[in-house]
């Protein structure tokens, strides 16, 4: 078993260079079997669920070539293999294999997806968008299979903006007869990406980034060549952790609008912030003042975010609050925060965080990826030395977490015990 220990109480000083976004990549990497030649892909972000997803790949006979940060995916004589329950479970986006594989040759034999448990997370949005473009689909247990004779063009509106159905739904309509319309669509970034990344091999979708995507279907998606943008969240995470400790921290190879929503709360509680073209310089204070966060889909404060914040919370001046709105299980993190001396307490779907309080190390669990990445901000600031287990959640999201921190003097060492 992998552990995070943790020396905190230290100032962090220097740069940490922000890499490829996980959930960009992780519907990148099923995106490129679309293409009828070849996929290159860079910037990809070395990470447990890159590994996961290149599993699946090879499953399906796909050819892969790895090279540091890029990738190079020829799926010209892959296989229609049914995805084994064990792939599938092993991650969250193993679900857009569903699309890719319906959009590319319609059918897609795979089980119920895995990932956090930060609420039921039903997929039934992207089922009910495959069935409005001419699919069926079957469960049996935990088994999908769903196909279609023709795939076409349909108008779909989602009662909810996931970010999952509206990247699964433009995989399986790219090549699909006749003209799709996605309203209500999530508006993130990353589907910005995957977007592009389809249009480079052909595609004709319009209108990514709003709520209303177009997709005309085409028949052939030839070569290209994309990047992965960087990862906000991940850029977000150490912004965080630069209010709690920079000395400066400089944050690097950051798009500053996708962090808008983040660097609007931290100057509203008082976080000496300095906004570049494409860096974000953060001093650590004191005397912040207490806020509400409200987590929203894009570009409202992010949910993904919602757990480092309530750390910094834990160190403003008296009563904040943090309302989570899109999962229902999202407070996992606020039992270990309360150990670590933090004065929280949690009714419904609010989080109500009292302070200042000084925080002390102890032992504390990593229960989903971002609760990870709070426990890591919350150790990194306690005096004393913290213990983090469960620490494969966070290893499957941040690439060179260790490497990176210690590079801007943190002590943090992962250990197998
Ligand atoms: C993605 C991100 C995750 C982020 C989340 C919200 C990936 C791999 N994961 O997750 O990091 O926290 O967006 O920004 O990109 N829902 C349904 N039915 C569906 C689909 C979703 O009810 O068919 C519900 C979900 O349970 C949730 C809400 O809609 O309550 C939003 O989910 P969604 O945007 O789909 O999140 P994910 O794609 O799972």
């Amino acid at each position: 078993m992998k552990i995070i220990e943790i020396d905190g109480g230290r100032k962090l000083n220097g740069t940490i260079r922000i890499s490829g976004a996980k959930n960009a990549t992780v519907a990148l990497i099923p995106a490129a079997i679309l293409t009828d030649e070849e996929a290159t892909i860079c910037n990809i972000p070395e990470i447990t669920d890159t590994n996961d997803l290149c599993d699946i790949l090879e499953t399906l006979k796909v050819n892969v070539k790895r090279a540091s940060e890029s990738m190079i995916i020829d799926p010209t004589k892959m296989e229609n293999i049914e995805i084994t329950e064990k792939f599938s479970k092993k991650l969250r986006a193993s679900y857009y294999f569903m699309g890719a594989l319906l959009g590319k040759y319609g059918k897609a034999v795979m089980y119920f997806p895995g990932g956090c448990s930060i609420g039921s997370r039903p997929i039934d949005l992207h089922l009910k968008g495959f069935e409005a473009l001419g699919a069926t689909v079957t469960i049996d247990k935990n088994k999908y299979t769903v196909e279609a004779k023709e795939l076409k063009g349909a108008n779909i509106y989602l009662d909810i903006a996931s970010v999952g159905a509206t990247i699964n739904i433009m995989l399986a309509a790219v090549k699909a007869k006749g003209k799709t319309i996605i309203d209500n669509a999530a508006k993130e970034p990353e589907i910005v990406n995957v977007a592009t990344f389809l249009n480079n091999m052909g595609a004709k979708i319009t209108g990514a980034g709003t709520s209303t995507i177009k997709i005309e279907g085409v028949d052939y998606l030839h070569k290209c060549f994309h990047e992965v943008i960087p990862d906000r969240i991940e850029a977000g995470t150490y912004i965080i952790i630069g209010a709690l400790c920079g000395n400066p921290l400089k944050i690097d190879n950051v798009i500053p609008e996708h962090v808008d929503a983040l660097i609007s709360k931290l100057e509203e509680i008082g976080v000496d912030v300095e906004v570049g073209t494409d860096y974000v310089i953060i001093n650590s204070g004191e005397n912040y003042k207490s806020t509400t966060i409200k987590t929203a889909v894009y570009p409202g404060f992010p949910t993904d975010l919602q757990q480092p914040f309530s750390v910094l919370l834990t160190q403003c001046n008296g009563k904040s609050k943090v309302i989570e709105t899109i999962f229902e299980n999202r407070f996992m993190h606020i039992p270990y925060l309360r150990d670590l001396g933090a004065d929280v307490t949690v009714k419904n779907q609010t989080a109500t965080i009292i302070g200042p309080t000084k925080l002390t190390a102890t032992s504390v669990v990593a229960t989903d990826l971002r609760a990870g990445a709070a426990m890591v901000a919350a150790a990194l600031l306690a005096e004393g030395t913290t213990r983090i287990t469960n620490v494969e959640h966070i290893l499957r999201g941040y690439e060179q977490l260790v490497e990176k921190l210690t590079g801007v003097g943190a002590k943090i060492r992962i250990k197998e015990i």
